[in-house]
């Protein structure tokens, strides 16, 4: 297998907002950032992911971007990210800039020229289509909620919006619109970034006709799916590749909504011709319920371990995986797949990043999941700050769908805002966030959970964390071992091996509360390379406490 420095690094998310408050506005910023990265170093991580810092009115938290080279006011100027750039690159650690160009904002130059009539250069540059019986041009709805569609009075035409009306889809047939987003791509890695992760990039290439989508029984719209991995995806993006993406030492990952594991051996091919790994989001699904992610299902165990077996072993030497449970779109893994309980917070959270950690991919860690950052409190719907939230709230109890009672529950449990509330850096008054107001609450457990007790004391999360780094960097089985799954069926525990050359790994994780028997005696010449209970010797061990993991390496003979 082809040796890659991506392959061998972890990336740590950074959602700017909701990082570190530099000039008390209650905003995260660039300079907050900046402020934090020697708690990265110390962390141990190689490259930050940073979700977009690119001007932008917020609709939807800078994912609505009406500048692509130019930096939001709220968190500071081109100068603070080149000093940002710098002061990351003195301590060895690479910056991954989220790229959105599925959609713009409505307030991108290019979408107030396209807007102003039908004759203007841009027009094309979105996708305008005429009123069908006096209706929307076809039965899509947004992500968002509500139709995909928005008319516009000026032209008496719609524009498509995969997701908030103010994040109008770019119309990717245009090379004229390819060429901008190249040259722009182009410039950036010019200015010394290390990378893009790239958002919704499966949706870029609509089908032919824009058909429409399927309804299920309560759906309000027609589903867009069929924009997932649309019919051109691959063509452009190899186009991407030959003109821009060959041409730096840089890494790329694509936000792969709908994507298959046999798409994936094309998104993300060992060729290099597209993209070097994919964020696939089925393993994040298995516990979407009849409103879809609005559920409060459990993953099973089984399923899970099904799903990831099947893209570690599919794509290995193929293409290449990404490995996360969190991101900020997602709730915390601690309260949804662990248990956030006094009991079971710190050991839980231990043993899903072992799980997790220990496969082949490139990890990635979501600020405050290096803590053990649980789900929040939401008392009413005022709280939530997220679009997706509210629009869903709003949308499926007007239309009956379902009752204000049985879906506020589910949304907190779901809600995007779980991972947006600031980070929890101290005890002290907003968890040393911010001096200011925060523009989302904090989550009340900071006095508890924050970086400040944690970094100091050796069994903590972040410490933990910190040595799972460690050991990738130090032991190539772990980067680039083959998978493979033992007990399948089993409902409770998570075991697998990996193995290279004279070597092999056992990884032992407990998803139970309870204990649970296990014969280690296959490993019995092991040696202990983690546990999250400091065990140190495996030799009389029979088995795993509640949420306990543990990795054995043997040598073979
Ligand atoms: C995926 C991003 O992760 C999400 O936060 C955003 O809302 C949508 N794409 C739209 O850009």
């Amino acid at each position: 297998m082809d040796k890659k420095w991506w392959k061998e690094s972890v990336v740590y998310q950074i959602y700017p907002r909701s990082f570190c408050d530099s000039n008390g506005d209650g905003i995260g910023d660039l300079n907050g950032i900046i402020s934090k990265l020697d708690y990265l170093k110390n962390l141990g991580i190689d490259v930050i992911w940073l979700s977009p810092v690119y001007k932008s009115p917020n609709d939807d938290n800078g994912y609505d971007i009406s500048d692509y080279e130019d930096i939001m006011d709220d968190f500071g100027t081109m100068e603070d990210f080149d000093k940002l750039l710098k002061e990351a690159h003195a301590r060895n650690i690479k910056i991954v800039m989220d790229l959105v160009v599925n959609h713009t904002s409505d307030e991108h130059k290019w979408f107030i020229e396209s807007r102003s009539s039908k004759e203007n250069p841009k027009r094309d540059y979105y996708i305008w289509r005429e009123k069908k019986d006096n209706k929307e041009p076809n039965n899509w709805g947004s992500y968002f909620s509500g139709s995909a569609w928005q008319y516009d009075e000026k032209t008496d035409m719609y524009y498509l919006h995969l997701f908030s009306k103010k994040q109008p889809d770019l119309n990717w047939e245009n090379s004229k619109v390819r060429k901008e987003v190249f040259d722009m791509m182009t410039r950036w890695c010019e200015k010394g970034i290390d990378g893009f992760r790239m958002d919704v990039i499966s949706l870029i290439s609509k089908p032919e006709g824009l058909p429409d989508g399927e309804k299920s029984k309560d759906s309000l719209y027609g589903s867009s799916a069929a924009c997932a991995n649309g019919p051109k995806v691959h063509e452009y993006l190899k186009e991407m590749n030959k003109k821009v993406l060959s041409k730096f030492d840089i890494m790329t990952v694509g936000e792969c909504a709908g994507v298959t594991l046999e798409e994936a051996k094309k998104y993300a091919n060992a060729d290099g011709s597209e993209l070097n790994m994919v964020f696939q989001f089925e393993h994040v699904g298995l516990d979407d319920g009849e409103n879809m992610k609005w559920s409060n299902k459990k993953i099973s165990l089984a399923e899970l371990k099904e799903n990831l077996s099947k893209w570690q072993n599919g794509l290995d030497g193929i293409a290449w995986n990404s490995l996360f449970f969190c991101n900020h779109d997602q709730p915390r893994i601690v309260s949804r797949l662990g248990d956030d309980s006094k009991e079971f917070r710190e050991k839980s959270a231990k043993c899903i990043a072992t799980c997790l950690h220990l496969m082949q991919g490139t990890p990635y860690i979501y600020q405050g999941e290096e803590l053990g950052m649980t789900n929040t409190k939401f008392e009413s719907v005022k709280d939530f700050r997220d679009l997706e939230s509210i629009n869903a709230y709003y949308e499926l109890t007007k239309a009956g769908v379902i009752s204000e009672k049985e879906l506020f529950p589910l949304i907190c449990y779901k809600s995007r805002d779980n991972a947006r509330t600031p980070m929890q850096w101290d005890n002290s008054e907003n968890a040393g966030f911010t001096t200011g107001k925060p523009w989302i609450a904090l989550n009340p457990n900071y006095k508890t959970i924050n970086a400040k007790e944690q970094v100091n004391r050796e069994d903590s999360v972040f410490n933990y964390y910190k040595k799972l780094i460690k050991l990738r960097h130090e032991n190539e089985i772990i980067v680039y071992g083959k998978y493979e799954l033992l007990l399948p069926n089993d409902e409770d525990l998570f075991v697998y091996q990996r193995i290279l050359g004279n070597e092999k790994l056992l990884v032992c994780c407990n998803f139970s509360k309870e204990y649970r028997d296990f014969d280690f005696s296959e490993f019995k010449n092991g040696e202990v390379l983690i546990s999250n209970l400091n065990v140190a010797d495996i030799t009389e061990k029979t088995g795993l406490s509640g949420y306990e993991a543990i990795v054995v390496r043997e040598k073979l003979s």
